[in-house]
């Protein structure tokens, strides 16, 4: 049997929960699991200006045919602007190009393989902790993945810790930095603490990678790239991978992309070729269709304008559940132990619950979130908020 050996390997500790979360019957559970965005009914929905664009797609796209390893060059264009911003002088140098991927792990999967294949002895840092996936992607590509600390066992921010290790990186490797709502901590650097960053990342000639899967559930949609651009400004060379998953609820739809910087339009030219011909080999042509959605949101402005105002709306409403929670938790003793989950940003929350009432949790409660205490926020139901902090207490003092 040419099967025999093969072993069955645990399932992925975040999507696993979508099943055993389905599986429950208690009609009391809570969804923490899983970054997925819920309204206030329950439910992730499709925004307003997606299914106008689909509508607008399905009556006037005429062709299904292959689009090309870089994707659509008007998505890539709208995105790298939504990005970098309308007026970054780097679109007018033509030092910007977007390789269109299947979702955000798909562009940190094509820039496992451009790292490792291109950059040659290049190794990557990433936050201690960081979204699993990263630590595989990077280490089934052969990359030599190390850490820089970022959330420490007190579960706060340590930025010195975070300088000092970025201080010894050996010159050039690759920074791995999430450009905002750090996944799985939720607590995100300061303007001045991006500053500090920055100087480090251009004294050791260190080339950042960053991670912008969120853009618009922080502070907003251009409050969320000022890092990204701050870098984008200060470096000739950048990398960063953007995902379209969750501020356009395009989940499913596999749509994101790499998006580089280099110093001049020839050398972009020449890392693009290298980036197409991976891509090639990984998927061929990426997806289209949330692509194409994206395209003609941003690039219509009664759609965008739509779009603009269901991200805003998504974002406060998560605002709102951190501090409620937080309110939730404070007649039950717990308001300053938890004070943290307000002043974190994005979907997710390092609540500081420990392993092991995560799992009493999911077994007394049905209340399900990721180990070492990754709550997502944004699946929170408002109306059951006094019932969840009750659970949150039933396992922390008891
Ligand atoms: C998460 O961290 O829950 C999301 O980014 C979804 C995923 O793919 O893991």
């Amino acid at each position: 049997m040419h099967f025999k050996d093969i072993q069955r390997v645990p399932g992925d500790p975040i999507l696993g929960l979508i099943e055993a979360y389905a599986n429950d019957t208690n009609p009391a559970k809570f969804d923490l699991g899983v970054g997925v965005y819920k309204d206030s009914q329950g439910l992730t929905t499709i925004p307003r200006a997606v299914k106008l664009a689909e509508q607008r797609l399905a009556d006037t796209q005429l062709t299904k045919t292959y689009i090309g390893g870089h994707g659509e060059p008007r998505f890539g264009a709208l995105l790298s602007e939504m990005v970098l911003g309308t007026d970054s002088p780097l679109l007018a140098a033509r030092r910007v190009g977007a390789t269109q991927t299947p979702g955000g792990t798909g562009a940190l999967r094509l820039v496992g393989e451009f790292i490792a294949q291109c950059l040659p002895g290049k190794g990557i840092w990433l936050s201690d902790p960081t979204w699993p996936i990263h630590e595989s992607i990077f280490n089934k590509v052969g990359l030599k993945v190390s850490h820089y600390p970022y959330v420490g066992a007190d579960n706060r921010l340590n930025i010195e810790g975070m300088l000092d290790t970025l201080r010894q990186v050996p010159e050039g490797d690759v920074v791995l930095l999430h450009a905002c709502c750090h996944n799985p901590t939720g607590f995100d650097l300061s303007h001045e603490q991006w500053q500090q960053v920055l100087e480090i990342v251009r004294s050791r000639n260190l080339l950042p990678l960053i991670d912008f899967a969120y853009q618009g559930f922080g502070d907003g949609l251009e409050q969320d790239a000022w890092a990204v651009r701050l870098f984008a400004a200060a470096l000739p060379e950048l990398l960063i991978t953007s995902s379209c998953s969750k501020n356009f609820g395009l989940y499913r739809e596999r749509t994101g992309a790499l998006i580089v910087t280099a110093g001049d339009a020839e050398k972009l030219a020449d890392v693009r070729s290298q980036l197409a011909n991976i891509a090639r080999n990984l998927w061929s042509n990426p997806p289209d269709h949330g692509a194409a959605v994206v395209a003609e949101i941003l690039g219509d402005a009664e759609l965008k304008s739509l779009w603009v105002e269901e991200v805003e709306e998504m974002r406060q409403r998560i605002a709102q559940l951190r501090i409620g929670l937080v309110e939730a938790l404070t007649p039950l003793g717990l308001g300053e132990r938890f004070a943290h989950i307000a002043r974190q940003r994005g979907m997710f929350s390092y609540t500081g619950i420990s392993d092991e009432q995560v799992a009493r949790l999911r077994h007394e409660h049905s209340v399900y979130m990721v180990n070492a205490g990754r709550a997502n926020i944004a699946g929170i139901d408002a109306s059951r908020l006094d019932q969840l902090a009750q659970a949150i207490a039933a396992v922390c003092k008891g």
